[in-house]
């Protein structure tokens, strides 16, 4: 079992890589806004008591600057532990200074995450705990909305579907409207979609439709904490993609559920907010030289789930561990 305590090490993660890319939003510079925060996590990681190796960094499908896979992280003292991450959930959003940008991490027991080999997207399907024994990702649209709002005691038209805004999309939205269901379409963000779906208490009760292989297996440790449901397909976007993963043997009809993503029951999520959500404040720079930022950090272990206020005194706190922020 990994220390509880490694929840607040993720937090202080996140915070440091959303301060830092905040000095970014809206600047149109997505790789410096990235590039920012993989540098603040690389360095606070480096600082935590584990023995970490990264299988799932990001970067690879757009070139943009990235925490590379099976990059060594930690002191290497303390526990072994699998780490995915996304330093910038949505880069486009920081780029533009539009909601939803976060800073995210998991981690989880050494060898249990998923190492998805040369798949960049996968089919996704993410509903709350009360939907997740009806879900099957390989029958149609309308049956499983069908099940859904059976399982949600909801009529079908009270239904709010997540689906990421892309031309490969529109036949799926064309079946979720023939279903009478809602649908809130976002350009980017499909962590914050896949969260949005697993925590009860949002107004989105599904994410459907295909996004990145990283940000699925990042979404995996929060939707186990949430105890929500989950189920995913290898998607390829490309021929090249697809040739790769059948030269690598993976079988593109397998359906990967939380348990094949992440198979401990010990992982850890973490999130900060870079720009404001529904869920998540972003990060505020205040008179002086201070700055508040919130965060959700979430233990499947256990379950808990908090949301963390931080403020931040700048000058002692960076002075402290001996880092920069960019722009400032
Ligand atoms: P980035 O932060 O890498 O830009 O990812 C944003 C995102 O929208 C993810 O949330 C989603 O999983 C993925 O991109 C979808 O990829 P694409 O935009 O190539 O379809």
């Amino acid at each position: 079992m990994l220390k509880r305590d490694l929840a607040l090490e993720m937090v202080r993660v996140t915070e440091l890589a959303a301060l830092s890319a905040s000095a970014y939003v809206g600047l149109g510079d997505k790789d410096g806004g990235d590039k920012a925060a993989v540098d603040a996590m690389r360095y606070y990681l480096n600082k935590i008591d584990m023995a970490g190796t990264v299988i799932i960094g990001e970067g690879e499908k757009d070139e943009a600057p990235m925490l590379f896979n099976g990059e060594k992280l930690g002191t290497g003292k303390g526990p072994k532990v699998d780490i995915a991450v996304d330093p910038v959930e949505g880069t486009t959003l920081l780029a533009l200074g539009q909601p939803n940008a976060i800073a995210t991490i998991a981690i989880a027991e050494s060898g249990s995450m998923l190492d998805p080999g040369s798949s960049y997207y996968m089919k996704k399907l993410v509903v709350s705990k009360a939907a997740k024994d009806v879900i099957d990702i390989r029958i149609s649209t309308k049956e499983n909305l069908e099940r859904i709002a059976v399982a949600l005691n909801k009529k079908i038209n009270a239904l709010t579907i997540f689906v990421l805004n892309k031309p490969r999309h529109e036949k799926l939205i064309q079946e979720i409207r023939e279903t009478g269901a809602r649908i809130i379409i976002h350009d980017h963000g499909d962590v914050w979609g896949a969260l949005a779906a697993a925590l009860p208490e949002t107004d989105i009760d599904v994410l459907m439709g295909t996004g990145g292989t990283p940000e699925a297996i990042i979404a995996a440790a929060a939707i186990k904490s949430l105890d929500g449901g989950m189920q995913c397909m290898m998607d390829p976007k490309t021929e090249d993609e697809k040739q790769d993963l059948i030269q690598e043997g993976k079988d593109l009809s397998q359906v990967y559920s939380l348990n094949d993503l992440i198979k401990s029951d010990d992982a850890f999520f973490a999130a900060t907010g870079i720009t404001s959500s529904s869920f998540l404040q972003g990060i505020h720079f205040k008179p002086g030289n201070s700055a508040t930022s919130q965060s959700i950090v979430m233990r499947s272990f256990s379950g808990t789930i908090r949301y963390i206020n931080g403020i931040h005194d700048l000058d002692k706190k960076l002075n402290k561990i001996g880092f920069e922020l960019p722009r400032r």
